[in-house]
């Protein structure tokens, strides 16, 4: 395949054919790692080929901004690591299809099936976007900024665009990252630079990045309009394939995350020894939500709904918050104090007595906006942002 040169972990779960390589982690293995994922198990969403790109030429890489700006830039590599201060930010990502296995059992939609770990989290290095584009000094009238990666793809370049006022505003921590982890980016993560969007969708952050843009309009790249988007869910796959004009509302694009949980202990599946595990089982999972909003409460149902427990919540991302040095070359620094970029994890310890009597756990979270998950799943065509409460069965052993 054009990827044989990439690296890969075996214990990875391939998502669609050989290639591209659309992989997660099992979800119990994803939640092992803690609150960073490490790379080799962080999940990947390639639309095409990685760019070969030879260690030797990485000094080389270029980085245009241009477009609406009075001073237009080419920035190698080297200017980038030098010519600006350097951010470290934990951020999660989380692919807009994460869940959408759900959705595809109920009505196949046009994307493949993501089981919940579709989800990943680490800490990545690099100069604030803002910074950058500052450099460029826009023009007045600029309203979105266009980015571009260096993907080849059956439609041209993987790109999309986001709102220039976004970009700007350092709490939103948008970046150029070519650290994960303090390691050189991997090549499937988008070595040797890439956009990471804190607190929004996963395809907002453009890997192997070669360009930004400013333009008056949002991007009119082909992945831009034609994925990422929540179309109203009466739109069929038909319908939406004949009809252009509903893929061009840029009001069915979607940016900021919506709320979502997941539990990873019991897993799908998983035959509990209720017998033998003593008197309390601890229910384990996740949670995350959009645009930088705290996880407020998750609660746990064993009995359809009817009543929930509340669940202890951890919030590992407050702890670099005050970090006192450098964290692998970035400062970790103030911008962010009041906004949740990561997911946070959850347990609950539920007395064995009550989970035998049960048939299924539910898990439901709400962020400090009071968004909460669903009861009821919101189908639509990309099988995109799905976050319905989370379920799991129990099957008892007798
Ligand atoms: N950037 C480029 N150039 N090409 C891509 O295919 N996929 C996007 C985004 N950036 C993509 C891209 C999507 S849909 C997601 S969810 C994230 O990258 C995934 O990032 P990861 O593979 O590092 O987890």
């Amino acid at each position: 395949t054009p990827d044989y040169h990439v690296p890969r972990d075996s214990r990875l779960i391939r998502l669609t054919g050989v290639h591209p390589f659309n992989s997660e982690a099992p979800l119990t293995e994803l939640y092992n790692q803690g609150f960073l994922t490490s790379p080799e198990l962080f999940y990947v969403r390639n639309h095409g080929p990685v760019p070969r790109v030879q260690e030797e030429d990485i000094p080389k890489w270029e980085l245009r901004i241009e477009g609406l700006v009075e001073n237009p830039l080419v920035l190698n590599f080297k200017q980038i690591l030098q010519d600006f201060d350097q951010f470290t930010l934990p951020v999660t990502l989380v692919c807009a299809g994460n869940r959408r296995k759900e959705q595809n059992q109920v009505r196949k939609s046009k994307g493949f099936s993501w089981g919940p770990a579709g989800v990943s989290t680490a800490l990545f290095t690099g100069p604030l976007m803002s910074e950058v584009i500052w450099k460029a000094r826009p023009f007045r009238r600029a309203k979105y900024v266009c980015m571009e990666g260096a993907d080849k793809l059956p439609n041209g370049f993987y790109g999309t665009s986001v709102k220039l006022n976004w970009v700007m505003d350092p709490n939103r921590g948008f970046m150029l990252a070519h650290k994960m982890n303090g390691e050189p980016l991997r090549p499937d993560h988008g070595r040797p630079l890439r956009a990471v969007v804190p607190g929004q969708i996963g395809g907002r952050s453009v890997k192997w990045l070669t360009k930004l843009i400013l333009t008056e309009s949002p991007s009119d790249n082909w992945y831009h309009i034609y994925d990422n988007r929540v179309l109203p869910t009466m739109i069929s796959p038909e319908v939406a394939s004949k009809d252009t004009k509903w893929w061009k509302d840029e009001r069915y694009a979607i940016y900021d995350l919506n709320i979502n949980s997941a539990a990873a202990y019991p897993q799908h599946g998983e035959v509990l020894s209720l017998s033998t595990s003593g008197p309390i089982y601890t229910a384990k999972g996740y949670a995350y939500s959009g645009g930088g909003r705290r996880i407020t409460r998750v609660e746990v149902s064993l009995d359809k709904g009817a009543s929930w427990n509340l669940t202890e919540i951890n919030y590992p991302e407050d702890k670099y918050r005050d970090f006192e040095s450098d964290l692998f070359g970035g400062r970790v620094d103030m911008h962010w104090r009041e906004t949740c970029f990561c997911w946070c994890l959850w347990s609950l310890e539920i007395p064995v007595s009550n989970l035998e009597k049960s048939d299924a756990i539910l898990v439901r979270a709400m962020d400090e906006s009071m968004n909460i998950q669903p009861r009821d799943m919101y189908w639509s065509v990309l099988g995109m942002m799905n976050n319905p409460w989370f379920r799991i069965s129990i099957t008892n052993e007798n």
